[in-house]
């Protein structure tokens, strides 16, 4: 026991370094520059581009209509820019934002008091929309659909229900689990917006960008270097940009280019596909613990000492994206990939067994 302890904390401290850098959720300090960074516009939103011009069109039909935009869900992973695209929703609408979020919503009478304060075509952003509580849940539906909500009034053998009319409005709801939301919930969103992770280009425009504003000297090589490292998530790639900068400015000649770019990574044990010690730990496990898979992610969330949502919410649909993991219905499996990228020999796949590019069940 006091062995498995000890391996443990060592395993924690090995990951502890990278592990903060590739973090997609944001820091505490790390909400300032959030902020500061975000593209304030439809056109500044670099990427993401097929869901940006229909949004152009559905705010540009809004506005002339003197509508609400329609309810729109923003759904991926943390750090693509959810948050960002809501607030840039309301400035192109021409309207207030207010934020909240789903588990922020405590009862019914808290979503009343919030919605009853709404101009018309107002944005209300609800962050993390699939843990709102059933009741609230419930009490949206009305609200959405039809602009007005049941308030309770009186107590006791008084207390009675009142209707209230709402100001149209639009829910914009944000939520890194689709999988948790109510299927009557979803049916309520006319807009359903799956962000993707960002290409190595876009990327690259981003940290340009936010070098830009932050006043980072950065060459074309040195942004490249980082995009290629930064799991696709646009607030890693900020976030790589400033621990870069730190060590151009302290070891190297200022200028934050490929070789220090290279050189931080390493440091900070992100490799060249951006994974860091946890993502290589992950897939490790799979290979060696469970022979590749298939295995259940609550046995995985268990070898690994993390929490299942966690697993399933920041590591693996990157390494689902990127073709190092997949997901059958008997749990995962490592890919040829991984363990190339490991340097593990992969398994000999038996003939004619198992779909294009997937290891023996
Ligand atoms: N398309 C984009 N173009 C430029 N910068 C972006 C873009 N998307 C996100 N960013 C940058 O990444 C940061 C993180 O984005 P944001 O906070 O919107 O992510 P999120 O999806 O809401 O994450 P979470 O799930 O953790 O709430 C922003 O501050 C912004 O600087
Ligand atoms: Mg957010």
């Amino acid at each position: 026991m006091a062995t498995r302890k000890r391996t443990e904390k060592a395993a924690e401290s090995d990951r502890a370094v990278s592990q903060e850098v590739l973090d997609p959720t944001p820091m505490r300090e790390e909400e300032r520059f959030d902020r500061a960074l975000r593209p304030a516009s439809l056109a500044e939103y670099v990427g993401q581009s097929a869901h940006v011009e229909n949004l152009k069109i559905f705010v540009e039909a809004a506005r002339r209509r003197g509508e609400p935009l329609d309810h729109v869900l923003l759904c991926g992973p943390p750090g693509l820019g959810k948050t960002t695209l809501a607030h840039i929703l309301a400035k192109e609408m021409g309207t207030q934002l207010h934020a909240t979020s789903g588990p922020a919503i405590e009862h019914k009478g808290a979503l009343a008091a919030i919605v009853t304060k709404l101009d018309g075509n107002d944005i209300l952003f609800i962050d993390e929309i699939h843990r709102l509580s059933a009741v609230v849940e419930e009490n949206l539906y009305p609200a959405m659909e039809d602009f007005q909500i049941d308030v309770v009034t009186g107590e006791g053998a008084y207390a009675s229900s009142i209707t209230l009319p709402l100001r149209p409005f639009t829910v914009v709801g944000a939520t890194t689990r689709t999988g948790l939301l109510t299927s009557p919930l979803l049916s309520r969103f006319g807009h359903v917006i799956r962000l993707d992770f960002y290409s190595e280009e876009e990327l690259a425009a981003i940290v340009r960008r936010s070098a830009a504003l932050l006043h980072i000297p950065v060459d074309v090589e040195g942004a490249a270097a980082i995009a290629a490292r930064a799991r696709g998530t646009p607030r890693i790639a900020n976030r790589l940009l400033r621990n870069v900068r730190d060590f151009a400015e302290v070891v190297g000649r200022g200028v934050v280019d490929a070789k220090i770019a290279e050189s931080t990574c390493e440091r900070l044990g992100i490799d060249a596909l951006g994974l860091d010690a946890m993502d290589r730990r992950l897939l490790r496990t799979i290979i060696e613990v469970y022979d590749g898979g298939p295995v259940g992610v609550e046995a995985l969330a268990a070898s690994l000492a993390e929490p299942r949502d966690t697993i399933e919410d920041v590591y693996e649909p990157f390494l689902l994206q990127r073709g190092l993991l997949s997901r059958t219905n008997r749990g995962r499996v490592a890919q040829r990939r991984a363990y190339e990228h490991l340097g593990i020999a992969p398994p000999r796949r038996p003939p004619g067994n198992g779909e294009q590019g997937t290891l023996p069940i």
